[in-house]
């Protein structure tokens, strides 16, 4: 069989100033065969750091991929017309944003997290109009264009996109990969020799069984972590990564988790596990995971700026392979129509029936130039069925609350979700991001 040359593909990242987009570039350059970029586009509303970023960009690019065209823009529009993929990765109302987010229900008592719990329902309805709006201007202007998403919170931004338009868009983040590329180094396997029986909601799933030539392999990595110090399991990671307290402590309590229930979680199933310690933690500090953030992009800014002047890697990236590989990986997938195995965020049709058919699950998917199809996941064990149920109810009314500008039904959202304690407490807080975040949800007075 003669396999098709592929021409080169034009691709965007709406959010290119980010911190994240050197590493997704390097992705590109590592699979320049398979993925050849012809036009780069980064996007971005801060110029200041569409700049810097874009200018590390383009040292990078020059070795390896001289012939790719570069472009910076502030006009989204650029990044829409004449793009095979468009990659979306924005933050609506920056870090300090995020802040307000995190900070607010702390003062009550409730975790403070990006996207999980109360936090991760004001940046839902903070978010979704916006990504909304992305949707149906491609959906306008260029609609046989891919979206591939990873701004968060992912599973909900993209069940809003495909509630408003038709256009062919995946939501992925890279906790499957992490979690993959982790367990086949631990193994010394290459990853696609693992199968994953893996079913959930973005950043609350579970590997149930991980198959290697038809044995389950998880039972025996739990028992083989009985002897394995946490320092023998860190060396599998990025020794860079491990400095960020945040990463430490998922990874810590991740393995806790597994080695209780022989199952995989997600590393945010923390929040909903260990709410107590975690809880006691933010309200001690004082400080929210925003502000560390804004300190270490700071760094990171200043580290590429620095480079640049002396022509050489910079020593902290944000992001990395994982992020990357996930996004070339999907790309890459469509591009090339191989039927790949990603697990990504898509919707349900019956892969997990304990879940509404159109709701966006994280599941495997083959990936084809057609798209996603998710393989049949199964029904869920019951210790985690009833808390990732609830948490789908809450999913779908806060996007409900966002598409219909419904007060009530972010009311109800919040109420609903596990980690609020009454109704009371939701309406308070509820409250407060409206009185905070006045430009980005007036739309709910
Ligand atoms: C993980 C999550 C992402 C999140 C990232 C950074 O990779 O899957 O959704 O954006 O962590 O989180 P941070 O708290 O460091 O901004
Ligand atoms: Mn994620």
């Amino acid at each position: 069989m003669v396999k098709e040359a592929l021409h080169g593909l034009n691709v965007s990242i709406i959010g290119g100033g980010s911190a994240y987009t050197p590493g997704l570039v390097e992705g590109f350059i590592r699979q320049k065969e398979d993925i050849p970029l012809s036009k780069l586009v980064l996007m971005d509303i801060d110029e200041h750091k569409l700049n810097i970023v874009g200018s590390f960009v383009q040292m990078m690019l020059n070795p390896h991929l001289p012939n790719c065209e570069l472009i910076l823009t502030t006009e989204r529009e650029r990044a829409i017309y004449d793009m095979d993929y468009i990659i979306c990765q924005i933050r609506v109302g920056g870090l300090e944003g995020r802040h307000i987010d995190e900070y607010i229900p702390i003062q009550y008592g409730v975790i403070g997290q990006e996207t999980t719990g109360p936090g991760g329902f004001s940046m839902a309805l903070r978010t979704i109009p916006v990504m909304v709006e992305i949707g149906k201007e491609i959906e306008e202007k260029n609609p046989s264009a891919w979206l591939i998403n990873y701004t968060n919170p992912t599973g909900l931004v993209a069940e809003a996109i495909g509630k408003t338009s038709k256009i062919k868009h995946i939501a992925i983040c890279d906790e499957p990969m992490v979690l993959q590329e982790s367990l086949a180094s631990f193994l010394r396997v290459s990853p696609e020799r693992l199968f994953f029986d893996y079913f959930g909601l973005n950043h609350l799933a579970w590997a149930r069984h991980v198959f290697l030539q038809g044995v389950d392999v998880l039972p025996k990595v739990r028992q083989a972590l009985e002897h394995t110090s946490v320092e023998e399991v860190e060396s599998l990671f990025d020794e860079e990564l491990l400095k960020d307290p945040k990463v430490r402590t998922e990874l810590v309590n991740t393995l806790r988790i597994f080695k209780d229930t022989g199952m995989m979680p997600s590393p945010y199933l923390q929040y909903y596990w260990f709410t107590d310690e975690i809880i006691e933690h933010q309200m001690k500090t004082g400080i929210t995971r925003a502000q560390e953030v804004i300190e270490m992009e700071k760094q990171i800014l200043a580290g590429y700026n620095q480079s640049l002047q002396e022509d050489k890697r910079p020593q902290m990236q944000r992001g990395g392979k994982w992020h990357a590989d996930m996004m070339v990986g999907v790309i890459g997938a469509i591009a090339n129509d191989t039927r790949d195995l990603f697990i990504v965020n898509v919707p349900n049709h019956g892969s997990l029936p304990d879940l509404p058919y159109h709701k966006i699950v994280e599941v495997p998917a083959l990936i084809d130039a057609s798209g996603t199809h998710p393989l049949a996941m199964g029904k869920m064990p019951l210790q985690v069925k009833g808390l990732i149920q609830s948490v789908a109810a809450y999913e779908e009314l806060t996007v409900k609350a966002a598409l219909e500008e419904s007060y009530a039904t972010a009311l109800d959202a919040l109420t609903c979700h596990p980690l609020v304690p009454s109704r009371r407490i939701a309406k308070s807080i509820l409250d407060d991001y409206i009185k905070a975040h006045e430009d980005s949800l007036n739309y709910l007075r």
